[in-house]
């Protein structure tokens, strides 16, 4: 079935990503693209709307991106949020000026004349600026249709042409009608019907999988991980037996994470699941390694080479399943950043085992409609809402050396701080909790006896995508019963504390 679908523009702004997720929650496929997509290409493509993002340039410099008039002439409505707004108006022979002060954060507005996109909101409303210039003259044969207090030109828009500019962010949650607008946008502007829902998706792809996986053998990584975990389960449903998938256990997971991946997947589920034990071995590896990035290293080379010689086993296979989702398939390509961390994936799994060509049954979904599809497929919560897991696990929440007992300290100060989290309620509301064991010892009286033991730290917060993250306002209470329960259950830590540092300046993990 060939889905309705929207075009987003990108033109540099970084809610760009939210935009997309918020078109497709709404019940319509939508792609991402560069904005420097030719008018011919975007005939090509069909949509049924495009909308032109926010972006950091001002439409007056030379250097900032343009788009070409033919856009306008191809019939298909637009949508111009913020930047792109300001784009619509620069384009068709409207002015756009620099603001006497850049407007920054919550403001009310008003509609001065109704339009299929104020349908159902009130004619005084809250909405999200965060801008520097605005429009002050509208191109002809356009309409002012609302303003604030500062900004002359709020939204405009031509409703024969069905082209609309909007200065405000109507994909924060902060434009208190901002997902009517662009609900107002799709279905009474473009007409849309709202095809895309995660059961049409499952229904589609098992039928795809089915017929490009018939009669082939696949094998997938299978980390615990809700990527991995939904696209194996997809596959497993299209290709059932034909699917081996192997489970690297390097011995460094949190406590009963193994036996519950081999439970839901194995037992449940009915797999062709290969558990590969590997905790000596990487054990052995990390013997004597103290230094972070070798570590990683260590953990990563290690794994590839577990998994090379688990995959000869099975010799050469037709596919080899990747969890790649859309977010990677929009950053790759785009420019390079320092290394903070050398990250552990199955990246580098292509390069030691046998197979004809990759699958990627996941590579047009965002991490919200992964869950939705792992839930569709009756996976439970516990993987479906798993919290991000490193691929080195423990192993960089233990400073300085890996070794068994530091791993067995750790994993019962980790498994308390999640049963309390989850006890409160709080376990959707934090990105990632865990507990980390520190290279310092202390001093510390229990009972009547000194004694000489491991700090504890325990890490909480709060993110959107793991790039900035705020630590977690805990309550005291559940902080307390956490670290009496660590300080009396679990032996060789006599010192809890909590970390109270954000990203940056601090990474998320430890190590
Ligand atoms: P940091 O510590 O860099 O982590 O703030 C950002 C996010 O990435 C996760 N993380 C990893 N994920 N392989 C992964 O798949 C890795 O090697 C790795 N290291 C960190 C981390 O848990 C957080 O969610």
């Amino acid at each position: 079935m060939k889905h309705e679908k929207v075009l987003v523009l990108d033109f540099g702004g970084q809610y760009n990503q939210l935009i997309a997720r918020r078109v497709r929650d709404l019940g319509v496929y939508c792609d991402l693209k560069p904005c420097d997509m030719t008018a011919e290409q975007i005939r090509d493509y069909a949509p049924i709307g495009i909308i032109f993002t926010g972006g950091p340039n001002s439409v007056n410099d030379a250097s900032a991106p343009h788009i070409s008039e033919e856009i306008f002439h191809l019939g298909i409505p637009v949508l111009g949020i913020c930047y792109g707004c300001q784009l619509i108006a620069y384009t068709l022979g409207g002015r756009v000026e620099r603001a006497a002060a850049s407007e920054y954060g919550k403001r009310e507005f008003t509609f001065c004349k109704d339009s299929p996109l104020s349908e159902g909101i009130p004619s005084a409303s809250i909405c999200w600026m965060s801008h520097t210039d605005h429009v002050t003259a509208v191109p002809p044969g356009f309409e002012v249709l609302a303003q604030t207090k500062t900004c002359p030109v709020t939204v405009f828009g031509d409703s024969v042409r069905k082209i609309y500019g909007v200065q405000f962010h109507p994909e924060v949650v902060h434009s208190e009608y901002g997902n009517v607008l662009m609900k107002n946008f799709l279905y009474r502007v473009c007409k849309a019907k709202g095809d895309w829902t995660m059961k049409n998706f499952v229904a589609e792809q098992t039928e795809r999988l089915r017929e490009k996986l018939a009669g082939k053998r696949v094998l997938c990584a299978m980390s615990g991980g809700v990527d991995s975990a939904v696209a194996a389960t997809l596959v497993h449903r299209a290709a059932g037996d034909r699917l081996t998938c192997v489970f690297v256990d390097h011995g460094l997971l949190r406590k009963h994470e193994a036996e519950e991946v081999m439970s839901v997947f194995k037992e449940k589920l009915g797999m062709n699941l290969i558990k590969a034990d590997a905790g000596e071995r990487f054990l052995k590896k990390l013997a004597g390694v103290a230094d972070p990035e070798c570590k990683r290293k260590a953990i990563g080379e290690e794994f590839i080479r577990v998994f090379e010689e688990e995959s000869k086993k099975i010799g050469a296979v037709d596919f080899l399943i990747q969890g790649t989702i859309y977010p990677d398939v929009i950053e790759s390509g785009k420019g390079k950043s320092a290394v903070i961390k050398s990250h552990h994936n199955v990246g580098g799994l292509p390069s030691v085992v046998e197979f004809k060509e990759i699958v990627e049954p996941l590579r047009d979904l965002f991490k919200d409609e992964v869950r939705r599809v792992g839930t569709e497929l009756g996976l439970p919560d516990s993987v479906v809402y798993r919290q991000p897991f490193p691929g080195p696990g423990l192993a960089v929440r233990i400073m300085g050396e890996v070794t068994r007992e530091k791993l067995q300290t750790l994993r019962d100060a980790d498994c308390i701080f999640r049963e309390e989290i989850a006890r409160a309620g709080l376990e959707r509301q934090i990105w990632q909790y865990f507990a980390v064991i520190t290279d310092s010892r202390t001093v510390g009286v229990q009972g009547d006896f000194r004694t000489y033991e491991n700090v504890i730290a325990l890490r909480a917060v709060t993110s959107v995508d793991a790039m900035t993250a705020d630590w977690a306002k805990i309550p005291y209470e559940v902080l307390e019963r956490v670290s009496g329960r660590i300080a009396n259950e679990v032996p060789h830590a006599n010192r809890i504390v909590y970390d109270i540092t954000s990203k940056p300046p601090a990474t998320i993990e430890w190590e």
